[in-house]
């Protein structure tokens, strides 16, 4: 009797030890796992300090291609006499943006763009769409096309939406 009683404890304690032992390989995988899949650019990423990383790049196109690229085209081209081009115009090109986020947020009317007067206004946009999807436009129209335009950050949209109001 002793003895049944005696090797069933025995089963029980092994039983133990072995689902604590899986227990803790599985625990182990998991934090073991963590620095390998977990991307610690994303982590460490302030919303306000946007880089143009691939994720709001490819965000930037798909707005892009929502808001803007009836009037410039898929590829910036824009179309003669209507609307301007984005590749290669100044405003997208040069290194300050102040002009490229005042056209965006506050729209364009009667202007020169790339030398050259559109009878059709540009619509504004800050009522529309948020800093940072602002900024993923601007950053994507500064990058594609063969421009080399300065990154924005969603900070600088802010900024200027606050001072032209
Ligand atoms: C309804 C047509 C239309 C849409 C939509 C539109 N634009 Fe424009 N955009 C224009 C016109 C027209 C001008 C020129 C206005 C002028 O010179 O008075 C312009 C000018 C610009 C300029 C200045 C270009 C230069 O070389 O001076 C930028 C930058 C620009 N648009 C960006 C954008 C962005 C970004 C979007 C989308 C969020 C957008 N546009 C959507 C019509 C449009």
């Amino acid at each position: 009797m002793f003895k049944v009683v005696g090797s069933t404890l025995a089963i029980l304690v092994l039983l133990c030890v072995a689902s604590l032992a899986s227990e803790r390989a599985t625990a182990q995988t998991r934090e073991g796992s963590v620095p390998t899949t977990a991307d610690p650019a994303k982590t460490s990423r302030d919303p306000g300090d946007l880089l143009p990383t691939g994720p709001d790049s490819a965000k930037g196109g798909t707005l892009y291609r929502t808001y803007c690229s009836a009037c410039h085209g898929a590829n910036g081209e824009g179309r003669t006499g209507m609307y301007p081009p984005l590749k290669g115009s100044r405003v997208v090109t040069k290194d300050d943006a102040t002009k490229h986020i005042h056209v965006v947020l506050d729209g364009l009317k009667d202007a020169k763009a790339g030398g050259v007067v559109y009878a059709n206004p540009m619509p504004p946009f800050g009522n529309i769409l948020s800093n940072i999807d602002i900024a993923d436009i601007i950053d994507f129209e500064r990058s594609s096309w063969g421009n080399h335009g300065k990154q924005v950050t969603a900070a600088q949209i802010a900024a200027q939406r606050n001072h032209s109001k």
